[in-house]
């Protein structure tokens, strides 16, 4: 949004599909909402965010989302609703102990771990699918270079044909912990074997520490210290009718449930 002939307002759209049940979502991703600093306090973040939402409905998508890093009260204001956001700690010590044969996470595994992942997700009953474009994405996200004094530890226990359970994760030892971005597996064999994959990542550290997984994939853990996020508040404005449809179905459920609705890495 210009003001004076300059970018007072902006922010960044992305396109994902939201499966629930038998039915595709259309979703936009609102990411990196800012106000250059001379112009904040005027409406323009409001302003520019109102005529997203009526681009978007007039185009035909169902809903828009975002992760919210200030007060929610904000995009609450534009219709925007505040979906569970939580966090999980796990102590180390509590995790099974026993060697989970995992080896890192090679070229070749990354099939049998999108296997894995479908199968996981199918079993659940509304989540944003993951396109080849989506995976290649977070395939370079999860091979970069860490930031510094962090360390990547991408492990899987590989089974005959592909992948009994995988974790994606970084180590922060100046935090003492261990970040999970994702996990799965595949069959009561890859779940029991999950709790030892993730001591065997964290190693020497105190704590594993992730975004509460959904449902799922929740169960396979102990049952840990979860929190309320400060931060990356997940909301939701449904724009059409098979969006507010959605809503109404399945919103109370959402709102009461033990696990959050998404990963880490469906964050945009
Ligand atoms: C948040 C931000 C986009 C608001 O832009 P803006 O153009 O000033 O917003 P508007 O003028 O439309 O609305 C102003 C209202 O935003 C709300 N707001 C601004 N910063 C806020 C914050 N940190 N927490 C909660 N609400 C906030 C306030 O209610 C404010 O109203 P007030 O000025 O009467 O108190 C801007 O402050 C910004 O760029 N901040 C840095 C980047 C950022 O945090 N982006 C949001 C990421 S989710």
């Amino acid at each position: 949004m210009l003001a004076d002939g300059r970018v007072a307002a902006s922010c960044k759209l992305y396109e994902r599909d939201l499966r629930w049940d038998g039915t595709t979502l259309r979703a936009t991703g609102v990411g990196g909402v800012f106000t250059s600093p001379p112009y904040r306090g005027r409406g323009y973040a409001s302003a520019l965010l109102a005529l997203v939402l009526d681009g978007e409905r007039a185009a035909g998508r169902d809903l828009a989302y975002l992760y919210s890093d200030i007060h929610p009260a904000f995009y609450q204001r534009l219709g925007f609703i505040g979906l569970p956001s939580r966090r999980l700690t796990l102590r180390v010590a509590s995790l099974d102990g026993s060697r989970p044969s995992a080896v890192a996470l090679a070229e070749r595994d990354w099939p049998g771990v999108r296997r894995t992942y479908a199968r996981l997700e199918s079993a659940r009953p509304w989540t944003f699918t993951r396109n080849a474009r989506v995976w290649r994405w977070l395939r370079k996200h999860w091979s970069a270079q860490p930031a510094r004094g962090e360390q990547r530890v991408n492990l899987v226990v590989r089974r005959k044909r592909g992948v009994a359970t995988y974790v994606i994760a970084l180590r922060v030892p100046r935090k003492d912990t261990l970040w999970v971005e994702e996990f799965g597996f595949a069959g009561d064999d890859g779940r029991a074997r999950l709790p030892a994959l993730l001591r065997a990542a964290a190693g020497d550290l105190a704590r594993v520490r992730m975004w509460m997984p959904p449902p799922g994939a929740r169960e396979a853990l102990p049952r840990g210290s979860p929190s309320v996020r400060k931060n990356a508040i997940f909301m939701v404005a449904p724009l059409s009718p098979a969006a507010r449809a959605w809503w109404r179905a399945k919103g109370s459920d959402i709102l009461a449930a033990p696990s959050d609705p998404f990963w880490v890495a469906d964050h945009v």
